[in-house]
């Protein structure tokens, strides 16, 4: 039997109240299933860490991690320490360090979430987004000259490299080819930006000669925003920039009804270290303790990351049963519901337990 080593992370705000639904639930998945099992560590890293030894992880905490076959990661984020703190010293060393350069981010309209857009119900809006997560935009190349002076200067490069490029490029294409459409949507801006974008555009036309199964087509990333609007059946797979996703996967998760059920799966596909799983909601202090937390995002990712971890039956399982209580009405107030936390877990764990798939 397969024992899977897991690095659970809850961190800072509701990330420790959603991790606790998600391994509740993973539990009840592995028991039904009976095929493999998850042996789970918790690292008790994040902003209260951050508190008592000055860094969000120990020194050696990459190293520790590892040894898992996967991280299950809450939320960091706290009202008393900058965001750039918690930020580049927990979540997004592990991201680069990892080199998890594909962020998916799959979106669906759950049935029994009312989402926005008139006539658009379950169904009509089913897209992965494909976000680069190793370079673009957010490489960190810049710098400040003159700080404070009238002639002060700052820059920010986008760095598009052949490799980076290319690979996720060919994951895009890959996954789109094992969806039932095979319709890939390469956002790119190279009307206006003459390098980067024209390099990401030649590549992409470059790998689709590798999956000649597979429909694609090209959006400039503001009339994407029109046709996710208007036309969202018409899309399925789409591949951006890390600055391009940023924001079209929040359009999205709006789209869909509420950024709160949004999950996402921080890749490596080489498969050269773990792979991180995360809700894309943040710490959400101010329902902190509360027990309402969505814990569907953290559902969601967790059937994500068995995926990723050649448990597919299992995870289609989770999802069944995360929709089947959506579809009954059981969901927390910030999508029109009145349960807690805890009562959309058992809830779960209890449709977990009784499917006969
Ligand atoms: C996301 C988040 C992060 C990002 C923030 C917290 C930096 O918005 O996962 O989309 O943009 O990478
Ligand atoms: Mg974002």
């Amino acid at each position: 039997m397969n024992s899977y080593k897991i690095a659970a992370i809850p961190a800072d705000g509701i990330g420790p109240e959603v991790i606790r639904a998600g391994l509740a639930v993973l539990d009840a998945v592995a028991a039904r299933d009976g095929g493999f099992t998850l042996d789970v560590t918790e690292f008790d890293w994040g902003s209260d860490y951050y508190k008592r030894h000055g860094a969000m992880m120990p020194a050696d905490g990459p190293e520790q991690l590892k040894a898992h076959d996967a991280i299950y990661f809450g939320a960091v984020g706290a009202p008393d320490v900058p965001d750039h703190i918690t930020l580049w010293g927990l979540r997004l060393p592990i991201c680069q360090g990892f080199d998890q350069y594909a962020n998916v981010r799959p979106t669906r309209i759950l049935p029994g979430i009312k989402a926005p857009l008139a006539g658009i119900g379950p169904g009509d809006l089913d897209w992965v987004i494909v976000r680069e997560n190793s370079e673009g935009e957010y490489s960190g190349h810049g710098g400040r000259a003159h700080k404070g002076l009238p002639e002060e200067v700052a820059t920010e490069v986008s760095i598009f490299t052949r490799v980076g490029v290319t690979r996720i490029m060919r994951y895009a294409f890959a996954l789109a080819q094992k969806r039932p459409r095979k319709l890939l949507t390469v956002v790119t801006k190279s009307n206006a930006q003459r390098f980067g974008m024209v390099m990401w555009d030649e590549i992409a036309a470059e790998v689709a000669r590798e999956f000649p199964d597979v429909t694609w087509d090209k959006m400039l990333v503001d009339a994407m925003t029109v046709r996710m609007v208007l036309k969202p059946q018409s899309l399925d797979t789409i591949v951006a920039t890390n600055l391009h996703a940023d924001i079209l996967s929040d359009l999205a998760g709006a789209l869909a009804g509420s950024l709160g059920v949004a999950p996402t799966a921080n890749i490596d596909p080489e498969g050269r270290y773990p792979s991180m799983f995360e809700p894309i909601h943040g710490s959400a202090f101010d329902i902190t303790g509360k027990g309402i937390a969505n814990p569907v995002a953290s559902f969601w990712t967790a059937a994500q990351m068995l995926e990723h971890l050649g448990e597919p039956m299992a995870a289609a399982r989770l999802m069944a049963a995360v929709e089947q209580v959506c579809a009954a009405g059981i969901m927390t107030p910030d999508v029109g519901g009145t349960a807690t936390t805890q009562e959309v877990t058992d809830a779960v764990v209890e449709a977990v337990r009784g499917a006969n798939a």
